[in-house]
């Protein structure tokens, strides 16, 4: 505490290169007006969790003045307020799991830029390649051929199993998903496109319609021929039981079923084929699914849905695509691809945000035979799909993936974390649900176990800026922002999950003593 009188780049000195005990949780409050936990609580400075050590160097920020920064943002960017906490982050720099803000505070990043930095910010070989392609070649666009579209896509499609061998490449989730749909209309002849209620696919007009949470239904014409049928949500749905999901962590709801026998699952495909009985026409374009819901809160469907569901979209003569823009590259641990988890095999395969370790950067990835049934309805054409930047990267991430062997981290470290996080749920009535697979993980708050109703959105946001506070990085989902969501570099080590389910638990602490208050 004596460290308390120092000035403000000491304190980020020691912090930084000396690695003693003074985490950003004590020099954000100095900053933060709100660090009200500060005060005489039981867990005040001295028993906060001590932050993993990091031998990175940032430089120091030199750039727009915080407030410079607000009445700019206020001026000249969206109205829209999507910026995590009360005083919105500033941040400049990144290395690998690690992101510095603007007052030098260090923070351990678990939710990537939004599932999006798989490898590590900055990381030195994705890094290399990136500036050596800068300065050979920036652009071409498709009318001309060149080496690293080619590289990456004999790279990409080795990944993928027959016949997901064509691949297009475009910029966005969302413009993956416009052409994935383009494609299940123009191969089926049909309309209709069935997603599942909480799902979000895209922002696009064309995505708008199979994007199902109310914050993004405009009430403007979009989304023709896009229907919702109900999310098979085993935590919060009418049905879910024991042994429901592919997670080393289960839902506390009990059931009766035997092995091989999930009366959940049986209870949601017959919601499914009520869909398919009253709101769409017998014959059906396509159905849109994420092996595990990003934006609704991880949310895992019982084991065999999906199976069952591409049976009964097929029969009706639609493609079935599977949205991995969450899940893909590895992270889901057990396997590199989230429909791998499912046994199941879709006809058109969707990915962007890990793709490019934030790169913009996506592709669709589909069989020969649907691919020839787009190009005779349309030239696809997209000016910056396929640039040798991106190529150049998408090589550099794959190959990071296969050396560092990140899917197999998110398979130890992700159940490590899975397995320590479901203790904390039955600690606490609040936490009502711990879910996930590899190092996709959420945490469901609510009220009470009992009534599983969704924790306030208020009483959520300050568990989240006391996590912040204590040096921790993680996101919101769900439709009512009540789970955190979890999806760090999958560089991670179990030292951080260790400081990171302390800090976790430590917010959860005070929360329940301002409860008690
Ligand atoms: C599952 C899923 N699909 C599609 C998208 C859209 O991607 P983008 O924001 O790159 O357009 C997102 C973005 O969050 C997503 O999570
Ligand atoms: C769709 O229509 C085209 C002709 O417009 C036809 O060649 C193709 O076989 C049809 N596809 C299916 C699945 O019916
Ligand atoms: C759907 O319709 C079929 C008949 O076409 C019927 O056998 C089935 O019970 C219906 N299912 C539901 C859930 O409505």
């Amino acid at each position: 505490t004596l460290l308390k009188n120092h000035g403000f780049l000491s304190n980020f000195y020691l912090q930084n290169y000396l690695d003693i005990d003074l985490g950003s949780s004590q020099l954000g409050a100095f900053f933060s007006k709100n660090a009200s936990w500060i005060s005489g609580t039981k867990l005040g400075l001295h028993s906060k969790p001590k932050m993993p050590p990091c031998d990175f160097l940032p430089e120091k920020y030199q750039s727009l003045a915080y407030n410079h920064i607000l009445e700019i943002h206020k001026k000249h960017l969206s109205p829209v307020a999507t910026a995590f906490f009360q005083k919105p982050l500033l941040l400049h720099q990144g290395h690998m799991e690690w992101l510095f803000d603007s007052e030098g505070n260090r923070y351990l990043d678990f939710f990537s830029g939004i599932v999006t930095v798989g490898v590590g910010h900055c990381h030195p070989k994705v890094n290399a390649a990136a500036q050596k392609q800068l300065s050979r070649l920036w652009h071409t666009s498709s009318v001309f051929f060149h080496p690293p579209m080619h590289t990456y896509a004999e790279q990409l499609s080795a990944l993928l199993p027959e016949p997901l061998k064509v691949i297009f490449l475009v910029n966005s989730g969302s413009e993956a998903n416009d052409l994935a749909m383009q494609m299940a209309r123009a191969h089926s002849n049909n309309t209709d496109i069935i997603s599942f209620r909480g799902a979000y696919h895209g922002c696009s007009p064309y995505t708008l319609g199979m994007t199902n949470v109310m914050a993004y239904k405009t009430g403007l014409s979009s989304g023709m021929g896009c229907r919702s049928t109900m999310c098979p949500d085993v935590f919060r749905g009418p049905w879910g039981g024991s042994y429901c999901r592919d997670s080393p962590a289960q839902t506390i709801r009990k059931c009766s079923c035997v092995p091989d026998c999930c009366q959940a699952k049986e209870q949601y495909i017959e919601q499914f084929k009520d869909t398919l009985n009253t709101s769409v026409a017998k014959s059906v374009a396509g159905f849109f699914a994420e092996p595990i819901q990003g934006v609704n809160g991880i949310v895992q469907y019982p084991k065999g849905f999906l199976k069952e569901a591409f049976k009964l979209v097929r029969e009706r003569g639609g493609v079935c695509i599977a949205d991995e823009v969450q899940t893909g590259f590895g992270r889901l641990g057990s396997h590199f691809w989230g429909f791998q988890t499912h046994d199941v095999m879709p006809d058109i395969v969707t990915m962007a945000k890990g793709i490019g370790n934030g790169f913009p950067m996506a592709a669709v990835v589909t069989t020969p035979e649907i691919a020839r049934s787009l190009a005779k309805r349309l030239l696809h054409f997209n000016t910056f799909g396929g640039n040798p930047l991106a190529c150049a990267i998408g090589s550099a991430v794959l190959e990071v993936i296969e050396e560092e062997k990140l899917q197999e981290n998110c398979q130890e470290v992700g159940t490590y974390m899975l397995l320590k996080l479901a203790k904390l749920r039955d600690e606490f009535d609040i936490v009502g649900d711990v879910r996930g697979k590899g190092l996709m993980i959420g945490i469901e708050m609510v009220q009470d176990k009992m009534s599983r109703q969704p924790l306030p959105p208020q009483e959520v946001s300050q568990i989240h800026e006391d996590c912040k506070n204590m040096g921790l990085i993680v996101g919101r989902g769900g439709i009512f922002s009540q789970t955190f969501r979890i999806a760090p570099p999958m560089c991670i080590t179990k030292p951080e999950v260790d400081f990171a389910v302390e800090v976790f638990r430590s917010a959860l602490i005070q929360h329940m003593e301002r409860r008690a208050k």
